[in-house]
């Protein structure tokens, strides 16, 4: 399964710092804000992305994150000179996916729950058309995240769809499709899992807080990109290790560290319920 992060966009909400600033690079506490849906990706199985952004900010990405070789994993880039949607990120990355299912994530989303990684694998392993992850916000109904699996074939879809040259291509009508055909799934995630995203200032805030709280309270790291990669054993623990010393200077590099001696990835785990 191949991994899509979409961190393009205007972000008019978060004028002005977004007005230099691609959103996805703004902190959420101590992290930048695209380590979590990538951590998500990752705690899908996921160790092959592409990361989608104007040709404008894709630098600041390829700089933080490289080629994905430190992390064991192959992170690719690709420019959207327009943002035309959510879905023309599956035009854009036809060539990268190339036959191979699609994990799509909006890069300003932030999952967090125990098991989260065994509920995301279990439907990765079982795709026809599309799952939808849904997840109910105070008081309403499922609101569908902004997290999909896709089978090969919604490239073709969204081909189909192709958007007027001015408009944009939205990821529901891709899965519109889809339905239509009897082939969509919707996942609820419980009570157990948060879901948030950061597209406006009170969001931004809010995601930040509710990271320093768990990370305080309870000692883990949300979104943590090197955790997830030793968790899911893409890179081993001297790789790790190293990752972490790279950081030293900060909580979260000793964090990293600390992950890497054997006692406590094996106190992590269980305590965090991803396995
Ligand atoms: P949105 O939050 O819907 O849009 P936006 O980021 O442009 O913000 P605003 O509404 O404040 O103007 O986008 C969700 C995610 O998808 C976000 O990470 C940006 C990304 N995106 C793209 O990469 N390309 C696009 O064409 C669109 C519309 C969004």
């Amino acid at each position: 399964m191949k991994g899509i992060v979409l961190a393009g966009g205007r972000a008019t909400r978060l004028h002005p710092v977004t007005l230099t600033v691609p959103k996805q690079l703004l902190p959420i506490y101590d992290k930048p804000m695209i380590y979590y849906p990538l951590s998500t990706l990752m705690l899908a199985g996921v160790r092959d992305v592409l990361v989608i952004s104007s040709p404008a900010d894709l630098p600041g990405f390829q700089r933080l994150l490289g080629d994905g070789s430190a992390l064991g994993m192959s992170i690719s880039y690709a420019a959207q000179p327009e943002p035309r949607g959510a879905a023309d990120a599956l035009l854009i990355g036809a060539r990268h996916v190339a036959g191979e299912q699609i994990a799509l994530v909006l890069g300003d989303n932030v999952f967090h729950g125990a098991g989260l990684s065994g509920l995301l694998r279990r439907h990765a392993s079982d795709i026809d058309g599309c799952v939808l992850f849904g997840h109910r916000k105070q008081r309403s109904d499922l609101a569908v995240t902004g997290l999909c699996f896709f089978a090969n074939d919604a490239v073709e879809i969204a081909r189909q769809l192709r958007p007027p040259v001015r408009g944009e291509l939205e990821i529901s009508d891709v899965n519109r499709v889809f339905a239509e055909q009897g082939r969509a799934r919707l996942v609820e995630l419980g009570a157990g899992h948060v879901w948030l995203d950061a597209g406006t200032h009170e969001e931004l805030v809010e995601a930040g807080e509710f990271v320093r709280t768990l990370e305080r309270r309870q000692g883990v790291r949300v979104g943590c990109i090197e955790e997830v990669a030793l968790r899911m054993g893409f890179i081993d623990r001297d790789e790790c290790r190293r990752l972490g010393e790279a950081l030293s200077r900060t909580g979260y590099g000793e964090y990293v560290r600390s992950i890497a001696e054997p006692d406590r990835v094996l106190q992590a785990a269980g305590a965090r319920g991803h396995a």
